[in-house]
């Protein structure tokens, strides 16, 4: 930022397993989201290297990090971020645009996601005439529609209320035993109950890393159930 310098991240030294839930915590500033960005992508380390699967990211130019992206990353906000002049359908199938899918096949794709959140009845609602909730949900099944491998949401449940928060923890829980890499950014702790791994930020730096055995089953009774069948 002008002439000062800020490290956002130092020696930051981190292997993800393939299948695992890992959830990113620490306090605000701490670098999370620029963690976050550089795995998904969207932003470049000024030294250090990111593989995924074997492929070094950081070594990638523009166009083949945006294929990259595009292929074998989904992405999930806290702002939701879904084009507002857009239905919820057309917001899900927007991704695959680029795919050379003919547009009646990334319709109908789209709407077997958006019956997977449980929003078959709102594919023609645009974002204002939803909930936070909802749009959350036409962002996640957004998310899923090039079938990407790697899921980043970055403070997914920081607009929602508690009940619906926890709603949107579970569906990622659901994409993670359905065998996604998913990583999630949150300061809801209860987020870490779903998780396999749990990493905390302080000032740039990974200070404490906790991994479990497996993810602990969804408490019973803790909120209402998800709208949606299993992903
Ligand atoms: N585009 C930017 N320009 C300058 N500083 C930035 C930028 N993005 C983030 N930072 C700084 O980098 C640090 C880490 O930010 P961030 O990754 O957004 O943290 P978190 O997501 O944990 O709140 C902070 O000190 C933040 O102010
Ligand atoms: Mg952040």
């Amino acid at each position: 930022m002008g002439r000062n310098k800020i490290q956002a991240l130092a020696g930051v030294d981190l292997v993800i397993p393939p299948g695992s839930f890992t959830v990113i915590m620490g306090p605000s500033g701490s670098g999370k989201s620029t963690l976050l960005y550089l795995i998904g992508g969207l932003d470049r380390p000024t030294s250090g290297s990111i593989r995924i699967s074997g492929d070094d990211i950081s070594s990638m130019d523009e166009n083949a990090l945006a294929v990259y992206r595009r292929k074998k990353m989904g992405f999930i906000f806290q702002q939701f971020n879904l084009v507002s002049s857009m239905t919820a359908l057309e917001n899900v199938a927007f991704p695959m645009r680029f795919a050379g899918v003919p547009g009646k096949q990334r319709l109908q794709r789209a709407r077997e996601l958006l019956a997977k959140v449980g929003l078959d009845k709102h594919a023609r609602h645009r974002p204002t005439e939803m909930s936070g909730g909802q749009q959350q949900r036409v962002a996640i099944a957004r998310a899923l529609i090039n079938e990407p491998g790697l899921i980043l949401a970055d403070e997914p449940t920081g607009n929602l209320d508690t009940v619906t928060g926890y709603t949107i923890m579970q569906l990622l829980s659901e994409l993670h035993t359905a065998g996604r890499t998913v990583m999630v950014v949150t300061h809801d702790v209860r987020m870490t109950r779903f998780a396999t791994h749990v990493i905390y930020l302080l000032d740039g730096k990974l200070v404490e890393r906790e991994q479990f055995e497996a993810a602990s089953q969804i408490p019973e009774a803790a909120t209402q159930p998800s709208e949606g069948t299993t992903l």
